[in-house]
C-alpha cells in the first residue's frame, strides 16, 4: 500500500537555486498548482534532492552504459524523449509505449499509463530492469556502484546514513522520487489569466478555446479542474479509442490468455512494453476488469504542447490530431467503427473548426515559462535535436550561475 500522503509546500528547482537556506520556510507555489504530496516516509532534503538528480542522469545503470532515465526524460524536451512515437532504451531497441513527462508527475495517484506502479518510489525500479529500457538482468549492478563509487558511498552516507549492504534499491528508490517531486511546472499564460487575473496573458482565442474545453468539448470532466489549482487530470482511466482498434478482433481470445500467461507468473511491467497486443489491454492488464480493456491513464495537459507525439502509444502526432480524435467521437478516422469498450463519455462532438484551432490554442497556453523555449523545436521537428540550452541544467541544487535558463530555471 502507499505510504500515507503528507501535503508540503512545493520546492521548486527555481526556488531552490534562489538559496537552499529558503528549505523549510514558506516557498512560492507555482500558480496553478496544489503543494506537492510527500510520503511522510520519504520527506525532501537539498541532499536527498540532489542525490536523486544524479542517480537519474547514470547512464551506468543500463546493460550497456548508454541509458539512464534522463535518456527518455530529458530535460532538454521537458523530460521527454519527443519526437520518439514510442521510447528507445538499450541498443535503440523500441517499446511499446510514448515517454509521458515527469513534469507534475508528482501529483498522480498512481504511475505508468496503466497504473500498474502504487508509487513514485515504486515506479523508480521498473525501468532499470526492463528489457527494452536499461536492460539490467536484475538490481545488483547498480547496489555494486553505489555501494562503492566513493561519491555514492559519501552521499548515502549523509543522506540516510547508510552504508555498504545498508545501502539498498530502497535508498536509491526514495533520492530518485524526491527528485522527481521537484520536477513541478506551473505559471503558465493560462495560469497568469485564470489564476492571477492577468487578463492580457492570454489571447482572446484561448479563452474562446478554455470555454470550448469545459462546455461543447466536455474536456474538463476527465482533464479536471478545481477552484485554486489545475492538474488538468482526474488520475483515472479512461477508454478514449487510441490504440484499442488494433486488437479489437482479438480481444476475445487474446484478454483471457494474457491472463493465464499473468496467472502463470508472466511479469506485467516486460509483457506491456515489450508486446504491441499487451500494451493496448490498458488498464484491463492490471485491474483484469473487462470494461477497462483499453483504458489509460488521463494525461496531465500541462506542458503537452512540447511533449508531441500524443497518447499511451504516441500515435497522434498533433493537438489538432487529438482534438479530431475527440471530434469524430473516438476515433482518429471519421468513419471507423468505435471500439466495444469505449468510455460512455467520448461522442461525437460537432466542433466547428475554429471551435478546433481555439481548443488548441487552449492547450498551447499551458506551457510553463522554463518550457517554453522548447516550443519552437517541437513545433518544428526538423529542428527538434538542435542543441537548445534552454533549461540544460535543472539541477536544483545547482549554483544559480550554471543554470541555462536564464534566471528561469524550475
Ligand atoms: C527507454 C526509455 C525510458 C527510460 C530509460 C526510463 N523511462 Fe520512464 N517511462 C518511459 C515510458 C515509455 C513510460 C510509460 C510506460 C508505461 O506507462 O507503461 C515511462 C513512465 C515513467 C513514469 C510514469 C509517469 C506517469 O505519467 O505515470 C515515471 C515517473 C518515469 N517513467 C520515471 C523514470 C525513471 C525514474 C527512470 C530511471 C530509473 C526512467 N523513467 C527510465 C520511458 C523510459
Ligand atoms: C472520458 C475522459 C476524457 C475526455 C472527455 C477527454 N479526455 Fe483527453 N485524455 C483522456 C485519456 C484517458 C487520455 C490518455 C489516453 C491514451 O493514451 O490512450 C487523454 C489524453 C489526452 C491528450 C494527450 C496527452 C499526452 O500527453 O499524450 C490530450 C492532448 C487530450 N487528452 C486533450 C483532450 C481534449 C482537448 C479533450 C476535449 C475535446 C479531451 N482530452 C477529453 C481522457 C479524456
Amino acid at each position: 500500500m502507499a505510504p500515507p500522503i503528507q501535503p508540503v509546500r512545493v520546492a521548486t528547482c527555481a526556488t531552490l537555486l534562489s538559496g537552499l537556506v529558503a528549505m523549510g520556510a514558506a516557498l512560492a507555489q507555482p500558480l496553478g498548482l496544489p503543494p506537492v504530496p510527500v510520503p511522510q516516509n520519504n520527506p525532501q532534503t537539498p541532499e536527498k534532492i540532489a542525490l536523486g538528480d544524479k542517480l537519474f542522469n547514470d547512464k551506468r545503470f543500463s546493460s550497456t552504459g548508454e541509458v539512464s532515465c534522463a535518456t527518455c526524460h530529458d530535460p532538454k524536451k521537458a523530460f521527454t524523449d519527443s519526437p520518439l512515437v514510442t521510447s528507445e532504451g538499450i541498443n535503440k531497441l523500441t517499446g511499446t509505449r510514448n515517454a509521458p513527462t515527469v513534469i507534475n508527475s508528482a501529483y498522480f495517484k498512481l504511475f505508468f499509463w496503466d497504473g500498474r506502479s502504487l508509487d513514485m518510489e515504486d515506479q523508480a525500479q521498473h525501468p532499470i530492469v526492463n528489457p527494452v529500457e536499461m536492460g539490467l538482468v536484475n538490481h545488483d549492478p547498480v547496489l555494486q556502484i553505489v555501494r562503492t563509487d566513493p561519491d555514492y558511498v559519501a552521499r548515502f552516507k549523509k543522506v540516510f546514513n547508510k552504508e555498504g549492504e545498508q545501502v539498498t534499491m530502497k535508498e536509491v528508490q526514495q533520492a530518485i522520487a524526491s527528485f522527481e517531486r521537484t520536477i513541478v511546472a506551473g505559471d503558465s499564460p493560462f495560469d497568469k489569466w485564470h489564476y492571477g487575473g492577468d487578463e492580457k496573458a492570454v489571447s482572446e482565442q484561448v479563452k474562446r478555446g478554455f470555454n470550448v474545453f469545459l462546455t461543447k468539448g466536455r474536456c474538463v470532466s476527465c482533464h479536471t479542474m478545481e477552484q485554486d489549482y489545475a492538474l488538468f487530470t482526474d488520475n483515472r482511466f479512461h477508454n478514449i479509442g487510441v490504440g484499442v482498434n488494433r486488437i479489437q478482433a482479438e480481444i476475445p481470445q487474446f484478454a483471457p490468455a494474457f491472463l493465464t500467461a499473468k496467472s502463470a507468473g508472466t511479469d506485467v511491467d516486460k509483457a506491456v512494453l515489450t508486446n504491441p497486443k499487451a500494451s493496448e489491454l490498458g488498464r484491463f492488464a492490471v485491474t483484469e476488469t473487462l470494461d477497462e480493456i483499453g483504458a489509460f491513464k488521463t494525461s496531465t495537459l500541462r506542458n503537452v504542447a512540447v511533449t508531441a507525439p500524443f497518447m499511451h502509444d504516441g500515435s497522434l502526432k498533433t493537438l489538432r490530431d487529438v482534438v479530431e480524435h475527440y471530434n469524430n467521437g473516438g476515433v482518429t478516422k471519421k468513419d471507423d467503427p468505435v471500439n466495444d469498450f469505449l468510455s460512455g463519455g467520448i461522442r461525437p462532438l460537432n466542433l466547428t473548426d475554429a471551435e478546433i484551432s481555439d481548443l488548441v490554442a487552449f492547450m498551447e497556453s499551458l506551457t510553463s515559462p522554463q518550457f517554453a523555449a522548447q516550443k519552437a523545436a517541437s513545433a518544428n521537428p526538423a529542428s527538434c535535436n538542435v542543441k537548445t540550452t534552454a533549461v540544460a541544467n535543472v539541477s536544483p541544487v545547482a549554483p544559480a550561475g550554471k543554470s541555462a535558463s536564464g534566471g528561469e530555471g524550475m
